[in-house]
């Protein structure tokens, strides 16, 4: 329970060494060290035996049991200081009775814990509410329902700093390292050369998450909000770039500029699914000749408030689409009434009042003050008989190109977004141009593969379909529509008619 609470996972001897090799080899001369969450102290053991000169080592540390350990580190060197406290108690300049006064390392491990994780446990290793006011745009951070404990202490640490030259080198969660990018080029806070090297978590941490290794040096040169972006700790040369266009953080710089023409408004609105937080009696199963929710009881409503229901894991290559899935559907659009269904689907009405309490359980507020039954994600695009549909969560994703079945438009749920079409050519075609390896190599350099949800409204929206349509050859765009489980559709000979199909409007074209 300590453990979890205070996010403590001792970095081992061997990682913490290959962490200030690393440092080393970046060029940076610093002369006093601090590790504000030091633990067992395995990062000042390191930096003891590789930085014979260093003048000053100070280490802070919550937990007694460890800074009993880490004042014992045998030292050649300077001898480590190590302070029982807690890092939101202290100002590093202010509050440390520095003795040297040159390019200072701050090195570390903070605790991987997010502060709702802390709440979940009524523990309160936060830092105390009215010293956060005084950090300017830290609301963006509080403001958020779940916020990393190792977030706030790089971004305590960034402020604390002040004009002091420093480099700061934490092993962190990517998630976090690229919240402090964001943060930094917020409020303009003078960092430059930022290098994030991925580490794997599950080797040294027996953790299931997406971690590096992020050093950013601060007040040493013009503010760059760019981070070079290593494979692993060994690797020399960066793979890429991650950094800021337009305000917006992109994880690939080099391919984002490659299909840079990619970029721009959808010409098309893309929708994500239908959303009614009651799966368990909304979403049917088809057993032989009748449905049945997931509590295993027959569903006898009248059929046609039932459609065939698409989610995420079928979202795949050579995906067949059949009428076994199938979700009930009790509205045309947002905010519409329901109390005709009484009467108009009077077995479909019994049945959603017989399971009135989980509709009731229902936790969104925009479920509030809103009909009985009620969903989101409706509309005409709903009812729409053809649809290009991708999952929000897989890392490289797939556009499944969508028919009706059996003469049912089929929806997809909330894990996936939809382009709508009445013809079902356009889908063949969209689905192929946005699976061919260009579109999806330029969808990859504005996705954060480790987000939750990595593809979202916003970042189809960015789609230049135009464009995209433009550049992706027509042989490729046969081979592609080849693979799709469909019925034979005759593709256009040339690309000014498949343009000509989507955007009737253009007149002139200019086509690659
Ligand atoms: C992920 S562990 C890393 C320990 C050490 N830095 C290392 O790399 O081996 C996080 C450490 O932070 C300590 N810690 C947690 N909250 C703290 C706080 N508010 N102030 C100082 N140390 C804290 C924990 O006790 C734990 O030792």
């Amino acid at each position: 329970m300590k453990q979890k609470i205070l996010g403590d996972f001792q970095t081992p001897l061997a990682l913490a060494e290959q962490v200030v090799h690393i440092l080393k080899q970046r060029g940076t001369h610093w002369t006093r060290v601090l590790e504000p969450t030091c633990g067992l102290g395995n990062f000042i053991h390191a930096v003891i035996q590789q930085c014979p000169d260093i003048q000053e080592i100070i280490g802070i540390e919550i937990q007694e049991v460890y800074v009993q350990q880490a004042v014992s580190i045998p030292s050649s060197a300077a001898q480590p200081h190590i302070l029982h406290q807690s890092i939101f108690d202290i100002d590093i300049l202010r509050d440390i009775a520095w003795v040297s006064s040159g390019h200072l390392l701050i090195i570390g491990n903070p605790p991987w814990v997010t502060n709702a994780m802390q709440g979940a446990l009524e523990a309160d290793n936060l830092p105390v509410k009215t010293n956060l006011k005084q950090l300017k745009g830290i609301d963006a951070i509080t403001g958020k329902a779940n916020f990393d404990i190792a977030e706030f202490i790089w971004i305590k640490l960034l402020h604390d700093l002040r004009d002091t030259p420093a480099t700061i080198a934490f092993l962190c969660k990517t998630s976090v390292a690229r919240n402090v990018l964001n943060y930094a080029h917020q409020c303009r806070l003078p960092i430059s050369k930022a290098d994030m090297y991925m580490i794997d978590a599950k080797k040294w941490f027996n953790a299931a998450v997406d971690a590096c290794l992020f050093v950013v040096d601060i007040n040493q040169a013009v503010a760059d909000y760019f981070a070079n972006m290593f494979d692993n700790l060994t690797d020399e040369q960066p793979r890429t770039k991650m950094g800021f266009i337009q305000n917006q953080l992109i994880a690939n710089i080099n391919d984002f500029e490659t299909f840079r023409f990619m970029h721009g408004q959808s010409d098309f609105e893309w929708r994500q699914g239908v959303k009614h937080d009651a799966a368990k009696v909304m979403e049917l199963q088809r057993v032989g000749d009748t449905w049945q929710n997931h509590y295993g009881e027959i569903v006898d409503i009248e059929n046609e408030y039932i459609y065939p229901l698409i989610k995420s894991s079928y979202v795949k290559p050579h995906y067949a689409a059949q009428f076994e899935q199938g979700v009930i559907i009790t509205q045309n659009h947002p905010g519409q009434d329901t109390a005709h269904l009484k009467t108009t689907a009077p077995r479909l009405w019994q049945y959603l009042t017989k399971h009135q309490t989980i509709f009731s359980a229902r936790k969104s507020s925009i479920y509030r003050n809103h009909a009985a039954f009620s969903m989101f994600g409706i509309g005409d695009y709903t009812f729409a008989s053809y649809k290009v549909m991708v999952s929000g969560f897989y890392k490289t994703p797939y556009f499944l190109p969508v028919m009706p079945i059996k003469q049912r438009p089929v929806v997809c749920d909330d894990t996936c977004y939809l382009l709508p079409f009445d013809d079902p050519l356009l889908v063949v075609l969209l689905a192929a141009a946005l699976n061919h390896p260009d579109t999806l190599r330029f969808l990859k350099s504005i996705v954060f593969e480790d987000s939750k949800r990595p593809i979202t409204k916003t970042i189809l929206n960015q789609l230049n379909l135009q464009m995209i349509l433009q550049h992706i050859p027509l042989n490729d765009l046969n081979q592609i529509a080849a693979t799709f489980v469909l019925p034979n559709i005759v593709i256009p000979a040339s690309k000014e008619e498949i343009l000509r199909l989507f955007f009737p409007h253009l007149r002139q074209l200019t086509l690659f």
